[in-house]
This record gives structure tokens, C-alpha cells and sequence, in this order.
């Protein structure tokens, strides 16, 4: 394993330690968006939950960000049109990419489901290019699967 799966292995332990299933989904996205930013240091780190054919800002960790995401739009709405993780090296490359921040480089976003229904979204920025890789969407996958449940 490399350094940053190991570190991935510990912070996906204390994720699931970390969740309260007596409390509900915001306050426990509210901390592990604390506890990504925290351990990993990123520039921006939060999530956009479904509302209607919107995205809606959610509990974040960072400088201020957009509130609406429209479907399908940006990277955030991609990964919910297209189900699917999507991993950008470079913010710039990425066409309709929506800058919240102009300091942001490169950005991963993880679907969040319910039963398998897409619910929202894990958005993480770095303020260096090519910052998430293959290994940071697997086990960022395995976190955000923390919620698929009720
Ligand atoms: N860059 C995102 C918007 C959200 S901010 O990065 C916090 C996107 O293109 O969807």
C-alpha cells in the first residue's frame, strides 16, 4: 500500500466511526467533510445535495462557494447526470467547469446515493494540479458508500 492508501484506510475507519446513525445526514456529512479537510488538507471540500434538477451547497469545509448547480452542469453536475465519479487534473481543461474559486487546479467529485439513487455529491478541490487520482476516487467511493443506507 502506498503512503496515501494507508492514510485513506485510517481516515475511512474513522469515518465510520465518526458517523451517527442516530443523527441525520447533514450533520454527519458536515463531519466527514471536517475530517477529509482536515487529515488531507485540501483546499475545498463540501458536498451538493439533489434538490429538484439543482444541485444545492451543503455542509462544506473552505472559502465561500456557489449555492446552485444545475443538472449536468460543471463538474459537480456531470458526475450526477453521468453517475459516476469524475476526477479533473486540471480545472481548466474541464470544459464548463464551474469556478467557484479562481485558486482551485484540479477536483474530484463522488456521487452520494440512497439505495443506490444518487442524493448528492462529494466535492473536493486542490489548489495543485492533478491532485486525485484513480486511488482517491476508490476509496472516497468507499466513504461516500458509508451513506447508502434507510
Ligand atoms: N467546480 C465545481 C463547482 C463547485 S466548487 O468547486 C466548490 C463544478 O464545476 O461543478
Amino acid at each position: 500500500m502506498t503512503e496515501k492508501e494507508q492514510k485513506y484506510a485510517l481516515v475511512a475507519k474513522q469515518a465510520a466511526a465518526l458517523i451517527d446513525i442516530n443523527a441525520g445526514d447533514i450533520a454527519n456529512y458536515a463531519n466527514i467533510c471536517a475530517l477529509l479537510h482536515g487529515e488531507f488538507g485540501f483546499w475545498w471540500t463540501g458536498v451538493y445535495l439533489v434538490k429538484g434538477d439543482y444541485l444545492e451547497l451543503g455542509p462544506f469545509q473552505g472559502p465561500v462557494a456557489c449555492t446552485r448547480i444545475p443538472f449536468g452542469k460543471g463538474v459537480c453536475g456531470t458526475a450526477w447526470k453521468e453517475n459516476r465519479s469524475v476526477v479533473v487534473p486540471d480545472v481548466d481543461e474541464f470544459p464548463g467547469h464551474i469556478a467557484c474559486s479562481s485558486e482551485s487546479r484540479s477536483e474530484i467529485v463522488v456521487p452520494l446515493r440512497k439505495g443506490g439513487i444518487i442524493t448528492g455529491v462529494l466535492d473536493i478541490d486542490s489548489k495543485n494540479y492533478a491532485a486525485f487520482d484513480e486511488i482517491d476516487a476508490a476509496w472516497l467511493e468507499r466513504i461516500c458508500g458509508l451513506f447508502d443506507r434507510d
